[in-house]
């Protein structure tokens, strides 16, 4: 049977550790050919620089090949059923990276599909993303267990809730400071058993932190919402005077693309303490791994 990657507690925590040892690997050793003569589709109903560039990267340097369907360039647009979608694409490739709106619909797909399909961003996750974040912390930090992760911005999207299930999955800390009406949904933080803090400030969740990581304020599919959204967030730019109260060798996060000025100062992406250009690269090696784990080891 085929195993999908739609959330980040699909793999366990000794999965998760094996797959960061072998992205280290791959990234000293870049071009391998483990997946030759494999297709993977990347299937994208929003828009992506990053997602799209580092897996077809992966897995064109892994010895196979990427078919990528961008939005408005498949029958999807004209209404063909998603399951229809996920039985035809799983007759031509070896796995499949879906980014679209509701969990709901990437869960459809996974229901219909009977080839690995990987989250590559819905409404209410982006674990691909948190793998590389995660393994950037612990490339920077050493580990991630036990430290301080301040998630400062919108506490209801995809971001902050994968972030929230990485907290329960790693075993760290996180604090979140988000206005009222984006706090992270009471379900999420049920389920992330005590490993989240709701901060009343910005200023309170960054003291003494090891990380601090913030997303747009607006994401994709709310763009109706922008104005609203940027009153409400007035304060929740992480700046250089809020990276002050974070301990002195705290790294910044950010899994872009980033509005500077807006949710993060450009004085901060572009600091020394900024490992968000590592984390972007990350995203290549770690998917490289889960590709690998995915395809070559179905359960
Ligand atoms: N971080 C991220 O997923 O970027 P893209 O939207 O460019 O893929
Ligand atoms: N929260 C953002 C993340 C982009 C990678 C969005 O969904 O648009």
């Amino acid at each position: 049977m085929a195993r999908h990657f739609l959330k980040l507690s699909d793999l366990t925590f000794a999965e998760h550790r094996a797959l960061f040892l072998r992205a280290a690997r791959l990234k000293r050793e870049r071009r391998q050919n483990t997946l030759a003569g494999r297709t993977l589709v990347c299937l994208f109903e929003k828009p992506s620089t990053r997602t799209r560039l580092s897996f077809e990267a992966a897995i064109h340097q892994l010895g196979g090949h990427a078919i990528t369907i961008t939005p408005g360039d498949s029958q999807l647009g004209r209404g063909e059923p998603i399951a229809d979608t996920a039985r035809v694409i799983s007759g031509y490739a070896d796995a499949v990276m879906v980014r679209t709106f509701a969990d709901a619909r990437l869960e459809e797909f996974a229901r219909h599909a009977t080839i690995p399909v990987i989250n590559g961003l819905t409404d209410g996750a982006h674990p691909c993303q948190l793998l590389a974040d995660v393994f950037t912390v612990e490339e920077r930090l050493g580990t991630v267990k036990s430290r301080t992760v301040a998630w400062i911005g919108d506490g209801s999207a995809n971001m902050a809730r994968s972030w929230a299930e990485a907290a329960a999955l790693y075993d760290f800390r996180l604090r979140i400071a988000a206005p009222e009406g984006y706090r992270l949904p009471p379900e999420v933080l049920a389920a992330a058993k005590g490993h989240v803090t709701e901060c009343a400030t910005p200023e309170e969740a960054v003291e003494g932190a090891h990380v601090v990581t913030t997303d747009v304020w607006t994401s994709m599919g709310q763009e109706a919402e922008t104005e609203r959204r940027r009153h409400a967030f007035q304060g929740y730019c992480v700046d250089a005077a809020l990276l002050k109260r974070a301990r002195p060798e705290a790294i910044v996060l950010h899994c872009l693309p980033a509005h500077r000025g807006e949710e993060i100062a450009a004085e901060v992406i572009d600091s020394p303490q900024s490992a968000i250009w590592d984390e972007a690269e990350n995203r290549l090696h770690v998917q490289k791994a889960l590709l690998e784990k995915l395809i070559l080891e179905p359960s």
